[in-house]
């Protein structure tokens, strides 16, 4: 099938690479020409394993191509899938505009039947605001449809995310598009859920909403863990064990960050308060979330007495691993508060620092591996739990320190082990 993608950022690159992977022909758009100038050279603007090789196999066979214009994209494709930003307002609302212009631009340029799709995490009833920005700027008279199909790409494994997906939602309102988006689907082999669109617009909230509730619920019951010296993996894995709970997104640790969860928490916080909800429940997790940042800093200045002149390497910058992504990442916080304290920052990330350089710019110290974030510190602090820390020489680790003294934002490490070793160390709820 012919498939236009606009907006090729983490959700439309990786539909456009794996639909073009499908064996569809895909043209990706995008308005930031530099995007578009990498892309075309089949250089990924984002790292995610395996992108990469699948944009350059699908250019070369033609099956992907990347355009700066909706204008062609939308004579030469039957499916427009919606796959722009919506970013956070000041008050949490999602910044709809520029779903709204993609809108209209697709509509000024339909001469026959469209599906247009939305796959960013839209509010509830953006459907209806797309179906009416199109019938207002529609320039001929042409059926089309609105559907939903929500992402539920998790960064750093969204391109396997994306083939072997837990489930397939479509949000449809009409039996045409149901036919289209179940053909398109057909390679794919999981579980296809067909609803009317609001119903999947929510449950895109309602699913991040629930996985960020799991993670502050853990990071709760790790407070009350460090209070009486008990251990939150041991409680993590003993709840996990409830078929009805699972053992997934039961870590505690210094909070979730990243571009969706919170962005997405707050949007559906707006859209409840709205439509005259109480969000309590939901407004709680981005409150314990917050607090549990703080909770970690008070943590190192209460065990380090006074931060002022003090040496920190701080492990990890990325929200999480195997990801460059540092929109909205826990060390952002911990971070600025070390600096605010007077404190020499060097930090280490396999993949995130040219991003954290142009947030922090001269404050931190950059440097070339974890060993050198190590040199000469009253503390090392562990925030995003790549795996080739756990391959750590900890002896090493210990040698290079003014005093051998660990934070572990992530719990990667055995405080057993840590003690044996000589290490002051401090985990999350252990
Ligand atoms: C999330 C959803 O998982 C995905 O389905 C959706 O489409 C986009 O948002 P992502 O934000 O990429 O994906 O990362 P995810 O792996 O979900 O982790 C989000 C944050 O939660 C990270 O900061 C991570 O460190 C934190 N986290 C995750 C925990 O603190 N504890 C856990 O147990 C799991």
């Amino acid at each position: 099938m012919k498939i236009g993608i606009i907006g090729s950022g983490h959700v439309g690159l990786v539909t456009g690479a794996c639909f073009a992977h499908l064996g569809n022909e895909v043209t990706c758009v995008d308005n930031d020409p530099h995007k578009i100038a990498l892309l075309k050279k089949g250089k990924s603007p984002i790292y995610e394993p395996g992108l990469e090789e699948m944009v350059q196999t699908n250019l070369k066979e033609k099956r992907l191509s990347f355009s700066s214009q909706i204008a062609p994209a939308v004579r030469k494709t039957e499916i427009l899938f919606v796959c722009v930003g919506t970013p956070p307002k000041e008050n949490g609302e999602a910044d709809l505009t520029t779903v709204g212009n993609v809108s209209r631009q697709i509509a000024q340029s339909m001469t026959s039947y469209r599906l247009i799709v939305e796959k960013s995490t839209v509010p509830v009833e953006t459907g209806e605001w797309i179906h009416r920005t199109i019938r207002t700027n529609l320039r001929k008279k042409v059926e089309y449809d609105v559907a939903s199909n929500p992402e539920f790409l998790r960064e750093g494994s969204a391109v396997q995310d994306f083939l072997s997906p837990d489930r397939i939602v479509l949000g449809v309102e009409s039996k045409r598009a149901e036919k289209i988006l179940r053909e398109l689907y057909r390679p794919i082999k999981a579980p296809l859920l067909v609803t009317d669109i609001k119903s999947s617009e929510l449950i895109k909230h309602a699913s991040n909403s629930f996985l960020s509730a799991k993670i502050s619920f853990i990071n709760l019951v790790s407070r009350i863990c460090e209070a009486v010296g008990a251990d939150v993996q041991k409680v993590a894995e003993g709840v996990g064990l409830d078929q009805r709970i699972g053992k997934n997104f039961l870590s505690a640790g210094i909070g979730f960050g990243g571009f969706c969860f919170p962005k997405d928490l707050s949007a559906f916080i707006h859209i409840m308060e709205r439509s005259g909800v109480d969000p309590g429940l939901l407004k709680q997790v981005l409150e314990i979330n917050e607090s549990q940042k703080k909770y970690f800093i008070e943590k190192i200045s209460k065990e380090l007495w006074n931060l002022r002149g003090k040496t920190i390497g701080v492990l990890g910058l990325a929200f999480k691993p195997d990801t460059d992504d540092m929109r909205l990442a826990p060390s952002i916080e911990i971070i600025e508060s070390l600096l605010k304290e007077g404190v020499r920052v060097h930090a280490y990330d396999p993949q995130a620092m040219p991003h954290a350089r142009k947030i922090f710019g001269k404050r931190v110290t950059f440097v070339r591996n974890a060993y050198e974030a190590a040199r000469g510190a009253d503390a090392l602090l562990i925030v995003t739990e790549w795996a080739e820390f756990l391959e750590l020489d900890l002896k090493r680790v210990k040698k290079m320190m003014r005093q051998a003294v660990v934070f572990d934002g992530r719990n990667i490490y055995d405080p057993k082990r840590m003690q044996g070793l000589g290490f002051q160390y401090y985990g999350v709820g252990r």
